[in-house]
C-alpha cells in the first residue's frame, strides 16, 4: 500500500516540480521520502534556496507559513491545513504593545514557532538552534521574548546583562513530560547522558547533559561516546537517531512524548495535496512583507 502511494509521490513531484520538507517530529515514513529533513532553522533555510515550483511542507502551519514569507511567489502547500502549533498562538498584540510602550529600547524576539501574524510584530525571529547566537548580538538591553518563555529562560541565563520580559506561552508537548519522569528514566538508565530539547521546562533542562534543536541533539548522539541516551524531545527524532546508530540505545522518559499535530503529517495527505494543490498557504502581499523582515533579519544575524 504504502510503496503504490510512495510511486505516486516520487511521479507527482516530477509532474508540479516539487520538493518535500519534513521536520525530525514527523513520521519516519514521511522522513524516508522527504528531499530535506531537518530541524527549523535548517528547514527555514531550505525554504530560501530551493529551486523548485512547489514546496510541501511536512510539519506544521508556522513552518508552511514561514517557507512562504520567504519564498512569497512559490506555491507551498501542507499536508493537513488543521496541523498547527498552539505554542505559535500564545502571545498578543495588546501584550506586546504593553511592553513597548513600557520599554523605550525593546527588542521583540519572536521564536519561529509563532502566527505570521505575531512576526508582523516583531523585530527579529529565531530559532532554537540560533537563538543565543542572535540575541547575544542585539545592542538592546531589554528583550521581551515570546512566545516560548522556556526556550527564553534557557537563552537568557546564558546572558545575564540583559533584561528578559517573558509571556506565558509554552509547548504543550514538552511542558506534559515531568522532572519526576525523568529522574525515574536516570535511575533506570545512570549511565545514559540525558539529551533535551529547551522547549522543556526549566527544572528538566538543569537535570540534563545536553540542550539544543533537534538537530543538535540528533549531532550530540552521533558523536558522543556512550551507547545509550534519554532523550527528552518530541519522539520522530528516534527515527533518525536509530537509524544512524542502530548499536546505540535511546529512551525516552514517557510515551506522551508525541505532538499531534506533526502526527497529522502522512503519506496519502503528502499524495493528495500535491494531486489535487490542496491547503496552498495563502498571504497578503502588504501582511507579507511585514511578517517576513524579522524573519530575513534572524537569517542575517545566524550566518
Ligand atoms: P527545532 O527542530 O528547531 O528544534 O524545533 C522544535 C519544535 O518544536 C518544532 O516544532
Ligand atoms: Fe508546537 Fe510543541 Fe508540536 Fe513543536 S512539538 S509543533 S512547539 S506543539
Amino acid at each position: 500500500m504504502n510503496d503504490e502511494i510512495i510511486k505516486e509521490i516520487i511521479q507527482l513531484k516530477k509532474e508540479k516540480n516539487a520538493v518535500i520538507l519534513a521536520h525530525y517530529y514527523v513520521d519516519g515514513e514521511i522522513q524516508e521520502i522527504a528531499d530535506y529533513v531537518g530541524d527549523s532553522y535548517y528547514l527555514s533555510k531550505i525554504a530560501v534556496n530551493c529551486k523548485e515550483d512547489t514546496i510541501v511542507f511536512a510539519g506544521v502551519k508556522f513552518m508552511g507559513e514561514s517557507a512562504k514569507l520567504l519564498n512569497p511567489h512559490k506555491i507551498v502547500l501542507m499536508p493537513d491545513e488543521d496541523a498547527d502549533c498552539p505554542m505559535a498562538h500564545m502571545c498578543d498584540e495588546y501584550f506586546i504593545q504593553r511592553k513597548r510602550e513600557e520599554y523605550d529600547d525593546l527588542c521583540v524576539v519572536t521564536y519561529i514557532n509563532s502566527t505570521a501574524h505575531l512576526k508582523t510584530l516583531s523585530d527579529v525571529c529565531v530559532t532554537s538552534s540560533n537563538a543565543y547566537k542572535i540575541v547575544s548580538q542585539l545592542p538592546n538591553k531589554n528583550i521581551l521574548f515570546i512566545p516560548d518563555q522556556n526556550l527564553g529562560k534557557h537563552i537568557a541565563k546564558m546572558l545575564p546583562e540583559k533584561n528578559f520580559i517573558f509571556c506565558n506561552g509554552y509547548c504543550p508537548t514538552h511542558f506534559r513530560i515531568t522532572v519526576d519522569e525523568l529522574k525515574e528514566a536516570k535511575k533506570l538508565h545512570p549511565n545514559a547522558p540525558v539529551l533535551i530539547h529547551p522547549e522543556c521546562r526549566p527544572e528538566l533542562v538543569e537535570l540534563s547533559d545536553y540542550s539544543g534543536s533537534t538537530a543538535g541533539i540528533i549531532d550530540y548522539a552521533r558523536n558522543d561516546g556512550h551507547d545509550e541516551f534519554i532523550v527528552v524531545t518530541e519522539i520522530g527524532v528516534l527515527y533518525k537517531m536509530q537509524n544512524e546508530n542502530p548499536h546505540k540505545k535511546f529512551y525516552t522518559v514517557t510515551k506522551n512524548q508525541v505532538c499531534p499535530n506533526m502526527k497529522k503529517n502522512s503519506l496519502e495527505k503528502i499524495r493528495d495535496c500535491l494531486k489535487y494543490q490542496l491547503n496552498e498557504v495563502v498571504l497578503d502581499e502588504e501582511f507579507m512583507e511585514k511578517a517576513k523582515k524579522p524573519l530575513e533579519m534572524m537569517h542575517s544575524l545566524a550566518k
